[in-house]
């Protein structure tokens, strides 16, 4: 009996002492200064901190109101002043595709970005050769600032890469996954993909791809590889460390609205945990305005990257004349004074988004794709028109129209005529209203929290101590090997020497013998 306490209490120890390593220390930097790219992870982060773990979180945008010892947040909020200077409105209307605005103009601003996590004063002292800090595992972004992962090298942790939309494809090479030029799901290609695509429009589309992977292989990578060693030291290859360390990647997509395609064995999806349980309230006056809209109210907005204010005065008059003839009101997100402004309208520089999507008066919303955004619109059951400024906006609206939840227009091109009769169309037309709530139901359809799940998934990495299993050894193969290109030309090599040969011979046989058929005849005549 005495035996038995005693071990009981050693297994009661054990627990404890168990339940105490459980306690890790996550490092997780998020450097793109866009809302849109902070949001979608905040409820993981808190998650992490709630199960007992430290979490050190370099970002822009700090969760505000976290007073906790173990949630260190480092504030890199200055690099919105970088991303400040793009145009991302006048880059569509200049007819720029994303992969050329990524060359021209973000990969050097990208470098800015993740040069502010590492020129962060408190950060220094963190990873500095003879600081004591310590880590489990580095959670950061996988956009196109690779020098981060030199972090992980630094304090020897695996990686699980993050990806607030559908990973970018040269990730996805990187980690042995499939580059897929012409397939919906590629967002990098803007509208050029599709299904059942003319041949040569394919060919385009492989060349240009192709191109623009190899450039970031060429550029984007050095570049980011000095920046990681100008703070760091020598480091290994970056691309050698994302191989060999990342374990995970977590990718926000919703399966029910993404195309389904052959994914990364180590890629989980999650969606729309950014949504709010306990929404801000309105403004005292935009209360008002929507309260007594008695036909119900549009809200409009480009997101926080692209302006409506930047739109041409062209464009903007064709909103405000067609506003000014609806029968409903609307809510616009433009950032200055609205010149011009119908009777109809309310602006504002900043609007609580979700909040007013779950306004029982809300008709559509107007917007320009955001991922984040039509997982607003989906989980409010709001039907949308889209505006595709950048990036995966044009994926993301022709998404929302195939599932029939809403429509998508040009920007560049909108008329008066267009606008009217697709928001009537949306508005009048029930269907798209069910269809988004049928979506929404299809997503919320699931066996677990993901929350929790990726919670979960992260402690597991940890554990595994970087869970090597779930690495794919196509990683490490050449981009020929890859897809068996070596083979395929060699066999083509092969068959068309033994065809041409082939025919060579029969070619020489039908000569012989015409030349022996010619001379018979010549003999006979003789
Ligand atoms: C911080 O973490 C330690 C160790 O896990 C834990 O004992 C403590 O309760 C945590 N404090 C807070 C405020 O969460
Ligand atoms: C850190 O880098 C950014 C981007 O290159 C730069 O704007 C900023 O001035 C730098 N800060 C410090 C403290 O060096
Ligand atoms: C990555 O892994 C390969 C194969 O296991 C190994 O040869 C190489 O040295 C590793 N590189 C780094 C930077 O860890």
């Amino acid at each position: 009996m005495k035996l038995n306490v005693t071990s009981l209490l050693l297994v009661l120890c054990v627990l404890c002492v168990a339940e105490k390593t459980e306690c890790y220390r996550i490092l997780a930097t998020i450097a793109t200064p866009s809302y849109s790219h902070q949001i979608p992870y905040r409820a993981l982060w808190l998650e992490l901190h709630k199960r007992g773990h430290k979490v050190v979180l370099v970002t822009p945008d700090p969760i505000p109101n976290i007073n906790s010892p173990n949630f260190t947040q480092i504030d890199i909020s200055h690099a919105y002043e970088i991303i400040g200077t793009l145009n991302f409105v006048q880059s569509r209307f200049n007819g720029q595709p994303w992969t050329q605005f990524i060359e021209e103009q973000l990969m050097a601003i990208g470098v800015n970005f993740v040069e502010n996590i590492f020129n962060n004063t408190e950060f220094k002292k963190m990873y500095a050769p003879d600081s004591d800090a310590k880590f489990d595992i580095l959670l950061t972004e996988y956009l196109y600032g690779p020098a981060a992962v030199g972090i992980a090298h630094r304090f020897n942790v695996p990686i699980i890469g993050l990806s607030s939309l559908g990973l970018a494809s040269w990730a996805e090479h990187v980690l042995g996954g499939l580059v897929l030029p012409s397939h919906e799901s590629t967002w990098e290609m803007e509208a050029n993909t599709g299904t059942n695509l003319p041949f040569l429009k394919r060919v385009r589309n492989f060349v240009s791809f192709w191109r623009f992977l190899h450039f970031l292989y060429t550029e984007l990578l050095p570049i980011n590889q000095q920046l990681a060693e100008k703070y760091l030291g020598p480091l290994p290859p970056l691309i050698d460390i994302m191989k060999n360390k990342t374990s995970m990647v977590f990718i926000n997509q919703a399966i029910a609205i993404t195309p389904a395609r052959p994914q990364l064995a180590n890629a989980i999806s999650f969606t729309s945990f950014h949504i709010q349980d306990k929404l801000p309230p309105l403004p005292k006056d935009l209360q008002e305005f929507v309260d007594s809209a008695k036909n119900g109210f549009i809200y409009f907005s480009l997101g926080s990257n692209a302006k409506s204010s930047t739109l041409p005065v062209k464009t903007q008059r064709v909103f405000c004349d067609v506003f000014a003839t609806l029968p409903y009101r609307i809510v616009w997100k433009y950032e200055k004074d609205l010149p011009g402004k119908p009777d109809n309208v309310y602006s504002a520089k900043w609007l609580p988004q979700q909040t007013l999507l779950a306004h029982p008066n809300v008709k559509l919303f107007i917007y320009q794709g955001g991922l984040q955004s039509s997982e607003e619109a989906i989980h409010f059951g709001v039907p949308v028109l889209g505006f595709a400024i950048f990036a995966d906006q044009d994926y993301q609206v022709g998404r929302m129209e195939a599932l029939g939840v809403g429509k998508h227009l040009e920007i560049k091109t909108v008329t008066k005529e267009e606008l009217k009769s697709s928001i009537i169309e949306l508005i009048t037309n029930k269907q798209y209203k069910e269809r988004m709530i049928n979506t929404r139901n299809i997503i919320k359809d699931r066996p677990y929290d993901i929350v929790k799940n990726l919670a979960w998934w992260t402690e597991y990495v940890i554990r595994t101590k970087g869970a090597p299993h779930l690495r794919s050894s196509i990683a490490f193969q050449p981009w020929y090997q890859r897809y068996d290109l070596d083979v395929i030309v060699f066999l083509t090599i092969v068959v068309f020497l033994i065809a041409s040969s082939t025919l060579y011979l029969i070619a020489k046989l039908f000569v012989q013998l015409h030349r022996q058929i010619t001379q018979s005849q010549k003999l006979k005549m003789n």
